[in-house]
């Protein structure tokens, strides 16, 4: 009786697995993709901020978009932020819907690490797989998006980005989100 048991525990859980999988799997991609991006943005950041300081090292903090296609042609990927510094990581609005929820949800309680949000939606006949992950505001970004900007940074990021609004964040803010969408068959 208990050998039977012990069979068919795995086998109903398989049967679970395997009908949810498609978007579970999308999401399992998605978070190992923004995962990649993010690691690898943080760690070239904070060695360009440790090698050559923080006015060198603004162009460190941007997705290399030729570097994502590369590595994964099927998904688009991108930051993006209520306040951003530059005018091409503006949300759409579904994604200004979703930065608003973060905030809400975060305002309640939930940690940054849990802010997620996926769906799937329609547009002209062609499905969409939706992702968007929180990324929280650390010690490291208040440098150049904090209250006290040195003064050789604000002049290079007043240069670059006119418009910047991506300041005066402190640490445990949400500075924005990445997001990622993939277009299903
Ligand atoms: C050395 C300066 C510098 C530091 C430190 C820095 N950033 Fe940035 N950040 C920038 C610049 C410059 C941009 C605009 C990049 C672009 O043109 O796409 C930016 C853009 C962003 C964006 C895209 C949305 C927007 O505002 O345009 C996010 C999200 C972001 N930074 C998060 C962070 C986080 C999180 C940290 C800390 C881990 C951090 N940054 C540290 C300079 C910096």
């Amino acid at each position: 009786m208990n050998k039977i048991n012990y069979v068919a525990i795995p086998a109903i859980l398989f049967a679970a697995a395997s009908w949810a999988e498609p978007q579970q799997t999308l999401k399992t991609q998605a978070q190992q993709l923004i995962k990649a991006y993010g690691k690898q943005l943080k760690s070239e950041l904070q060695q360009s901020l440790k090698n050559d300081g923080p006015t060198a090292a603004i162009g460190n903090c941007q997705l290399k978009v030729q570097q994502l296609r590369n590595a994964d042609d099927e998904w688009q990927i991108g930051r993006t932020s209520l306040k951003v510094r530059n005018p091409l990581n503006m949300p759409t609005a579904w994604e200004t819907t979703v930065l608003a929820q973060f905030e809400k949800r975060k305002q309640q309680g939930v940690a940054i690490a849990d802010l997620q949000h996926e769906h799937i939606i329609e547009k002209d006949g062609q499905r969409y797989y939706r992702y968007m992950q929180a990324i929280p505001t650390g010690e490291l970004c208040l440098k150049c998006h904090g209250d006290n900007i040195a003064e050789p940074v604000a002049e290079k990021l007043a240069a670059h980005y006119p418009a910047d609004q991506a300041k005066g964040f402190k640490t445990g803010d949400i500075r924005g989100a990445f997001s990622a969408s993939k277009k299903l068959d």
